[in-house]
């Protein structure tokens, strides 16, 4: 049984002062820091790029859980592996070749993630599990944090479980958007072992980062 990691997102921490967002997240007791990259295009909203990761690199030791929703996605890989990303995540439908993506990022000694929007299928990755690292599964629409979760994604996380025993697999399968303390448990059991959280994390309990973090491994 792989060990639960808390992957905060970094969308729904005080943009103004990210740096000290993120010493607050390592402090809290996060196992990585999850940072939502958006290019108004693959998605309607905009955030960070490879020279604010730069900088907040130098911050913090934990790995840096990129989440790509940018498309085309193959060109700019490179540019977040050097800004310091440790795993990259990107999603099939933003790159007209994903083989190359992933044996891309691959190349650069990075953590491979595919993330799986909540209307696609497995099939569209099912030919690659054995070459990543991470499969995110997304349960919302990407593009916005504080939005509701979609529970209809964990059959699939139940689906994937199936195909990773039944082929000895070892990725890790990560759950994002809307995760809170009402569902975390649901997640748990359908068979993610990451679960991504920004609002729960940020505004629950006052702030609380570690005792959310905490809340959300079930601790
Ligand atoms: C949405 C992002 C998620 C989001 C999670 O496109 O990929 O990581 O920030 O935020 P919450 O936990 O607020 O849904
Ligand atoms: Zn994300």
């Amino acid at each position: 049984m792989k060990k639960i990691q808390i992957s905060p997102s970094i969308l729904s921490a005080d943009f103004s002062q990210l740096g000290v967002e993120i010493k607050r997240l390592e402090e809290g007791g996060a196992d990585m820091i999850h940072v939502d990259v958006m290019d108004g295009h693959f998605v309607p909203n905009l955030t960070i790029g490879p020279p604010v990761i730069k900088a907040l690199r130098k911050q913090c030791d934990l790995k840096f859980d990129v989440h790509l929703m940018i498309s085309p996605v193959h060109k700019y890989i490179e540019s977040y592996a050097d800004a310091g990303a440790d795993i990259i995540t990107i999603h099939p439908e933003a790159t007209d070749n994903l083989e190359a993506s992933i044996l891309k990022i691959r190349e650069l000694n990075k953590k491979v993630g595919v993330s799986l929007n909540p209307e696609s299928k497995i099939d569209l990755i099912k030919g690659f599990l054995d070459k990543i690292d991470l499969i995110l599964i997304m349960s919302v629409n990407p593009g916005f944090g504080g939005q509701k979760f979609m529970p209809e994604v964990l059959e699939k996380i139940k689906e994937l479980k199936k195909i990773q025993n039944n082929n000895n697999l070892d990725f890790d399968i990560e759950i994002d958007g809307g995760i809170n303390f009402d569902n975390c448990k649901d997640a748990i059991e359908a068979g993610a072992n990451i679960l991504v959280s920004g609002t729960t994390i940020f505004k629950s309990n006052n702030g609380d980062i570690k005792k959310n973090i905490n809340l959300l491994k079930l601790k």
